[in-house]
């Protein structure tokens, strides 16, 4: 177990310390330069299994718990539900039992179930990550989104976040609010009043229904999708009239402070929670957070996976 991180799985960020975040951040960093590599590969993960278990679409999230899990030289295996025992109607629980028969080191779960990452840990033996339990947790994205913002801004402390889209069923929204108080910035969250989770400021954010007054001064921007998949389009006209209030296009972006970072942790919807030319635009970090999500993956699975001292940094 490395110092500085103690945790059997990674749930979520609720229950993480400012130590335990900045651990994998650090680590994170250090795993950033192995992409550069003509060989990115280093041995730190020889001989574990990981078993990334998809029960829900994914482009970012799988691929790179993939290619990390592959450049620290574990034996990764893809397991998606359309492909699987699941269409037959085996149940979360069962498959899990029969892969953990296995034995694998760590799983790594997306679910469309909030509190399926939980559910696994307290009956199979495997590390458990979870990679996106419904609405709930995504606790990977709120760790690359940090590091994003940690390697654009040089600190989190005392940064104003603009957090803006479907709040309600982001996990992403809530994963970041934990993240970024803990780690000391001030979070706002904005959307229309029907996306807004009833109460959301006991997270320890400032709600906005409106985006303008959001966007005043903020140093990051954090755009969100709607989440159809979620039947969140009931809870407002249409896509043209979202887009017309709570859209980031080039004049909205200037009432944040000139040097403001734009994010988004895709898919994105361009034209209709973020501009194209916004999106594109020279304060758009969208493709870094992607390149950081592997790096920091790279450093969950190793915590988790028992890797200790320098090893990997001498290959
Ligand atoms: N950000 C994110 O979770 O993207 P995917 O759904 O493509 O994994």
């Amino acid at each position: 177990m490395t110092k500085g991180f103690t945790q059997r799985h990674l749930l979520g960020m609720e229950t993480l310390s400012r130590e335990e975040i900045t651990t994998i951040l650090d680590l994170g960093e250090r795993f950033l330069e192995i992409a550069d590599r003509p060989i990115k590969k280093v041995p730190t993960l020889r001989g574990k299994t990981v078993i990334n278990l998809f029960l829900e679409p994914s482009t970012r999230t799988r691929t790179s718990f993939e290619i990390a899990a592959k450049r620290l030289s574990a034996d990764g295996i893809n397991f998606t539900a359309s492909s699987s025992s699941t269409v037959k109607g085996e149940t979360l629980i069962d498959t899990a039992m029969n892969l953990d028969a296995m034995n694998p080191d760590i799983v790594v779960i997306r679910h469309a179930q909030a509190g399926s990452a939980l559910l696994l840990s307290q009956r199979i033996r495997a590390a458990i990550i979870n990679a996106g339990d419904g609405a709930h947790e995504h606790p990977t994205q709120a760790l690359l989104d940090a590091s994003t913002i940690r390697a654009h801004k040089k600190r989190i402390e005392g940064l104003t976040v603009v957090i803006c889209g479907d709040i309600d069923h982001s996990r992403v929204a809530r994963s970041n609010i934990f993240a970024l108080r803990t780690l000391g910035a001030r979070v706002r969250v904005a959307g229309p009043r029907s996306l807004l989770p009833i109460g959301v400021e006991n997270l320890g954010c400032e709600a906005y229904d409106r985006i303008e007054p959001a966007l005043e001064g903020a140093d990051v921007v954090m755009m969100l999708r709607i989440q159809m998949e979620r039947k969140a389009g009931s809870r407002f006209p249409n896509t043209r009239e979202y887009a017309r209030y709570f859209g980031l296009n080039p004049r909205r972006l200037a009432l944040a402070k000139p040097d403001a970072i734009v994010m988004h942790p895709g898919p994105m919807n361009r034209g209709v929670e973020i501009d194209p030319g916004v999106a594109d635009g020279p304060s758009s970090v969208i493709l870094d957070q992607v390149s950081r999500g592997v790096a920091v993956r790279m450093a969950v699975l190793y915590l988790l996976g028992g890797g200790s001292g320098e090893e990997w940094s001498k290959s």
